[in-house]
């Protein structure tokens, strides 16, 4: 049994080890191992993670399973304008294709109920994330030639509208 609840300072460590990993696997064979590495090491610091908690702008959420290890991550940013980016989603690849991932993305949309839609950057030749949210709803509106969080790449802008309450 896995649950998901909101990310605590509790789970710092577990989660900067999760992305860490997550980014290596799937953005190595993408950017080349070096860059993944240097550029995830500075993002997911457990600092940074911790400042990130404290945001009130961002929401971050794990799957938590029975014996308390971390299965799952997801985190959501408002920006001043009230648009919601999800900024990250990732599992664990024993859960991949077991609907963990599409539970954090509920919990994701439940806390921000009544947003007219949802967007996240996703960096070309990543397919199955981009099939993932294809599936989810979510459509390429742009495409920017290099991403924002992951160096030179090229990145999708998807986005997904919500039915209005
Ligand atoms: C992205 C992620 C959260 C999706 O969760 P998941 O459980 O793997 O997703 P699902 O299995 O439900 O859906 C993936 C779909 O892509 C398909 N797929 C797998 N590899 C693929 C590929 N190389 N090309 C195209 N589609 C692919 C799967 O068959 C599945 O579709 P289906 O359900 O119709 O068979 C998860 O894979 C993950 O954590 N990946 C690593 C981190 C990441 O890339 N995060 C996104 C950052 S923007």
């Amino acid at each position: 049994m896995t649950r998901i609840r909101a990310m605590t300072r509790n789970d710092i460590a577990d989660v900067s080890r999760l992305l860490g990993q997550s980014w290596r696997r799937t953005y190595a064979p993408i950017m080349g191992g070096e860059a993944v590495a240097r550029l995830s090491d500075e993002k997911h610091a457990p600092e940074r993670l911790a400042e990130e908690l404290e945001d009130e702008d961002k929401m971050s959420f794990v799957a938590e399973r029975a014996d308390g290890s971390i299965a799952g991550y997801a985190m959501a940013a408002m920006d001043g304008k009230g648009d919601v980016m999800l900024e990250r989603l990732h599992i664990e690849p024993q859960a991949f294709g077991s609907g963990l991932a599409v539970d954090l993305l509920h919990a994701v949309l439940a806390a921000h109920a009544g947003i007219p839609s949802i967007a996240l950057e996703v960096v070309e030749g990543n397919d199955r994330a981009i099939a993932f949210y294809r599936k989810h709803g979510f459509e390429v509106v742009e495409r920017r030639p290099a991403a924002h969080g992951v160096g030179d790449h090229a990145s999708l802008i998807m986005r997904r509208m919500l039915p209005m309450a």
